[in-house]
Formats: C-alpha cells, sequence, structure tokens
C-alpha cells in the first residue's frame, strides 16, 4: 500500500470520530495478561486500543496505565485494586480470562469504576453477577457456542466428544454447546477437561476422544493450547478420520499460522474474522495491515471497540466513573466486525456469529465464512441490573 493511501484511510477512520468533542484528560487502565499462555492476545488487545484512540486523534487525550494480570486471578485482583485506588483510573479496560473476570467482579461492582471487558467471556459477569459497571465488548462464552449446536446438527453430525481446558471459559463453552446440540436432537458421547495451561501432550485424551467413535469432536482452546491442541489433532492422526469443530479462538488469524496445515478444514464459530467482505471492515483491514502487516484478529476488533465505545462515552459529555459507566450501553455503530450494540438489560454486546472454516490461500491461512447467524442476544440468566 503507498504511504498516500494509508494516510487517506487514517484520515478517513479520523473523520467519523471529531476531536473537537473530547477536551478532557481520561485516565484507563489497561489490564491484560503481558505473560502466560494469553500473553500474544493481550498484546493484540492492547494494540487494538492504541489504533481506536490514534485513528479517533485523541491518543493524547487519554493516560494509559498498563499492569500485567499474568492469567492469574489473585493477581488481577491487586492489579485493579492497584489501578482503582492508587492511580485512581476512571475507567479499567482488558481481562482476558474469565477466571480473573471472575474474581475481580465484586471489587469492580462495589468500587464503582466502570470495567468495559475486552475480551474474557465469563457468563456470569452479563448474567447472574451483571453489575451497571461491567460492560463487555468482546462476546460471552454462550454467545459464541450457541449457534455450533443447531449447525452442527443440520451438517448430519449426531454423536460429538468435547474437549477444554479445565477453568471457567471452557466448562461455560462446552457447557452452552452441549445443552444446544442436545436441544437439536444430538448426543455428547464422552467429554473431558485439561488442566488450563499445563497440559502440553494432549495425547491421552486424544486416544479417549477416539475410542469413543465420535461423527465430530467441538473444543475450545485459545493461545497457545490452541496451536498445541491443532497440531497434535493433526499427528495423532485424528485428523483423516474425526472432524474438528469448536469456537473459533482455536483457529485465531493471530496463531493459525503457527498450526500450518494441521488447522485446514477445521470448522469454528466467533463474532469476527478479518475476511468479512464489508466497507467497515476492508477500511479497518487495511489500516491495520498498513501498521503491522498482518491481517487483524478478534482480540485486535475487541481492543479497537472498547477504545471506539470509550471514546463515543467521553464524546456524548461522560467524564468521570459514574458517568462513563450509564453512557457506555447507550454506544451503538456498524463496526469491523458489523452491528455492534450493548443490551442494557444485561451489558452484554449483541452481534453476530459467523461460522467460517479456516482454509488454505498459498502460503498463508485464512478464513471462509460459511453461515452468518445475525444478532446474538444472549439472554438475561439472571441478570438484574441496578
Ligand atoms: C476466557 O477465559 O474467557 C477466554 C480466553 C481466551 C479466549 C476466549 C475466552 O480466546
Amino acid at each position: 500500500m503507498t504511504n498516500a493511501f494509508k494516510y487517506l484511510l487514517v484520515g478517513a477512520l479520523a473523520l467519523t470520530l471529531p476531536a473537537s468533542a473530547v477536551s478532557a484528560q481520561t485516565k484507563v487502565g489497561l489490564l491484560l495478561p503481558k505473560s502466560g499462555n494469553y500473553a500474544a492476545l493481550g498484546e493484540e488487545i492492547d494494540a487494538g486500543f492504541v489504533m481506536a484512540l490514534e485513528e479517533a486523534g485523541l491518543a493524547d487525550q487519554f493516560t494509559i496505565i498498563r499492569e500485567d494480570t499474568e492469567v492469574k486471578p489473585p493477581v488481577g485482583v491487586a492489579k485493579i485494586r492497584k489501578l482503582v485506588l492508587q492511580d485512581e483510573v476512571d475507567v479499567v479496560v482488558g481481562i482476558v480470562s474469565s477466571g480473573v473476570l471472575g474474581a475481580v467482579r465484586d471489587f469492580v461492582d462495589g468500587s464503582k469504576v466502570p470495567l468495559i471487558v475486552a475480551n474474557a467471556g465469563n457468563d456470569h459477569a452479563t448474567g447472574s453477577a451483571c453489575s451497571k459497571y461491567i460492560v463487555r465488548v468482546s462476546f460471552s462464552n454462550g454467545q459464541i457456542n450457541r449457534p455450533m449446536g443447531p449447525w452442527m446438527f443440520e451438517q448430519g453430525i449426531r454423536k460429538v466428544y468435547t474437549l477444554a481446558p479445565d477453568y471457567a471459559a471452557g466448562r461455560q463453552m462446552i457447557d452452552t454447546f452441549t445443552k444446544s446440540f442436545s436441544a437439536a436432537g444430538g448426543e455428547i458421547v464422552g467429554s473431558e477437561f485439561t488442566p488450563f495451561g499445563k497440559t502440553q501432550d494432549f495425547g491421552p485424551y486424544l486416544t479417549n476422544a477416539k475410542s469413543a467413535n465420535p461423527d465430530a469432536i467441538f473444543v475450545f482452546y485459545a493461545g497457545g493450547e490452541a496451536i498445541s491442541f491443532v497440531k497434535q489433532y493433526d499427528s495423532f492422526g485424528l485428523k483423516a478420520d474425526i472432524p474438528l469443530f469448536g469456537s473459533g479462538f482455536l483457529t485465531s488469524p493471530l496463531y493459525v499460522n503457527a498450526e500450518g496445515p494441521a488447522a485446514v478444514g477445521v470448522k469454528t464459530a466467533l463474532h469476527y474474522v478479518p475476511t468479512l467482505d464489508t466497507p467497515e471492515n476492508k477500511t479497518f483491514v487495511g489500516a491495520y495491515q498498513a501498521k503491522f502487516d498482518r491481517p487483524p484478529s478478534e482480540y485486535t476488533v475487541q481492543g479497537y471497540d472498547s477504545g471506539r465505545v470509550l471514546i463515543e462515552a467521553v464524546k456524548s459529555g461522560a467524564s468521570d466513573r459514574e458517568s462513563i459507566a450509564s453512557a457506555l450501553p447507550k454506544v451503538k455503530y456498524t463496526g469491523p466486525r458489523g452491528p455492534l450494540e450493548i443490551n442494557p438489560a444485561t451489558n452484554n454486546v449483541v452481534q453476530n456469529i459467523y461460522i467460517y472454516e479456516t482454509v488454505a490461500d498459498g502460503d498463508a491461512l485464512t478464513q471462509k465464512v460459511i453461515a452468518t447467524v445475525e444478532n446474538v442476544k444472549d439472554p438475561v440468566n439472571g441478570c438484574v441490573m441496578q
């Protein structure tokens, strides 16, 4: 891409969000993993968040204080306490792990600091443990996986074996898929949870899965674990016989090229893929590609949209914790992933879910969308918003 074109793209995005409406400084605590299994995801969310501020021409209006959760719930709690009580941030953005989100929930609610969740899908945070101070722009674990049950049944699959890491996200993703696949008429013929962040050898689990003789395997893995799992599923010989399905983080554009040919043909569901054919996404992918020389991932978009909803809230006049918390759920626009709005009954995002196949494109791997489920909205799941 020529430099002139790059500047045109950045200029066009800046025009949609005029800087003039924002004057005061906003202090943001960016709470992400910078180490551990999900470190790369944290870097990607950070890059997307900064990109939104820069494109809006507002980077100097936001002071960012970064802290590392290390993907450990007690560390997440210590770090958010430091950001809120010592640094006195106006808003916290981030959290990748459902375990960390569960651990910080009561502190966020009690200290009345707005939290924009930029990844962690913990269903309870926008269900029975919802809070007016927690707004999620990423996804919920149920939202990503619910559409896959009926869709796989329609493809003729009747018997499924499931695998996921043993922590809140793995349990919730598999639970929702199990319910929706069973409701469609399918049968779960076996299920195992692998020690989270510690499993290097998936061999014994793959052997058990194979001996249950399923039509398909459905999994949730992300980050480093996704790379190991997809490679071993191929090298242990299952790929040839049993098709692999899952939540789309399994074959994220962030690490699918590290998985290589083992990922080809895997079918998964996600709220964003960089191949979406819309003007908003093409502009976004062009700008990201120009900066980083690779396509953006769902994690980039989650960071970017966290930035955009915050900018929109501040532009509408919100300046302190209470007014930012009230303004966030009102934000609504069409962005790279398609239409995005926040359901005020739960504060979870309402968005399209895309079922996609990982396909080879020359030396690289890319995402072919095969079905779109529009405007997927979670049930309130016991949320009483107050
Ligand atoms: C989660 O813990 O909620 C989680 C982590 C990584 C993902 C998706 C969900 O890619």
